[in-house]
């Protein structure tokens, strides 16, 4: 079953065009990785499948326009829009969105959803806390719980672990690899090194489609030159590959 699927996507902010052309499909469940350099249109995509940009072309999720189909969707933004100084706890971190589609305020229902999303991120103990006084990598898990809290089927994840530390990084992938059985997950990263594991499809994305498919398909040098205008050496394992250099080395 395809989850998502977009033909000829074209953003434009006033003249500028953001993404061109834009044709590609998902499956559900799977697991897409969009890589590109800065300014690439990567963020822009996501809010495309949110219904957040104007579009020309077409955007169908499960079936529906994206607007008709944002409950089946969880997104986590690039830059948290929390103020981390606003004395939150986590338990309202966590309801948030589960809240704002509910006029009538919080039923047991959404509790008992929202402290399922703590557990599956290993996070239950801290419904009472404060969201401030986490460190880092627990506020990004809570984040993630934030996400998962109304049990979307599609995860849309904008660079996740640009700020956390290593550890953080591979409790997150471990999560989402958990997850990626049930759910379309879509999520940009910089480094697809930690990724392959669960990596089923790669997007390279610089304005138009540099290549979609496997990692063998997409991670070629000449894909890899094309996307960020340098020579990023690939080490490949059969259907797995690698790239060499550090996470900055194609972070530009
Ligand atoms: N709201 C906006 N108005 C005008 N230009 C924008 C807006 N949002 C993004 N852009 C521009 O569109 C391009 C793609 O942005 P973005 O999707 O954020 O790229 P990425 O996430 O790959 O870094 C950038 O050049 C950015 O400056
Ligand atoms: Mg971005």
């Amino acid at each position: 079953m395809k989850s998502i699927v977009i033909e000829r996507l074209t953003v434009k902010y006033g003249d500028y065009t953001a993404l061109k052309n834009i044709t590609f499909s998902v499956e559900h469940p799977s697991f897409l990785v969009v890589m590109g350099p800065n300014g690439a249109g990567k963020t822009t995509l996501l809010k495309a499948l949110m219904g957040q940009v104007n579009y020309e072309g077409k955007i169908v999720i499960f079936g529906k326009k994206p607007i008709e189909a944002l409950d089946r969707m969880g997104y986590m933004p690039q830059r948290e829009r929390i103020n981390r100084n606003i004395p939150l706890k986590v338990k309202d971190v966590v309801l948030m969105p589960l809240i704002s589609k509910n006029v009538f305020g919080i039923s047991k229902e959404h509790i008992a959803m929202a402290k399922n999303a703590l557990k599956i991120v290993g996070m239950e103990s801290f419904w009472n806390s404060q969201f401030s006084s986490l460190s880092g990598g627990q506020q990004q898990r809570i984040l993630l719980a934030r996400t998962l809290a109304r049990d979307p089927d599609i995860l849309i994840l904008d660079e996740p672990f640009s700020a956390t530390d290593v550890a953080t990084k591979l409790k997150l992938i471990e999560i989402l690899h958990s997850l990626k059985k049930k759910k379309t997950i879509i999520l940009v990263a910089h480094d697809i090194n930690p990724l392959v594991e669960c990596t089923d499809k790669v997007l390279l994305l610089n304005k138009e489609i540099i290549a979609f498919g496997t990692m063998a398909e997409t991670l070629t040098e000449e894909n890899m030159e094309r996307l960020y205008g340098t020579r990023i050496p690939i080490i490949r394992y059969g259907e797995v590959c690698y790239t060499v250099g550090s996470d900055s080395h194609i972070h530009i």
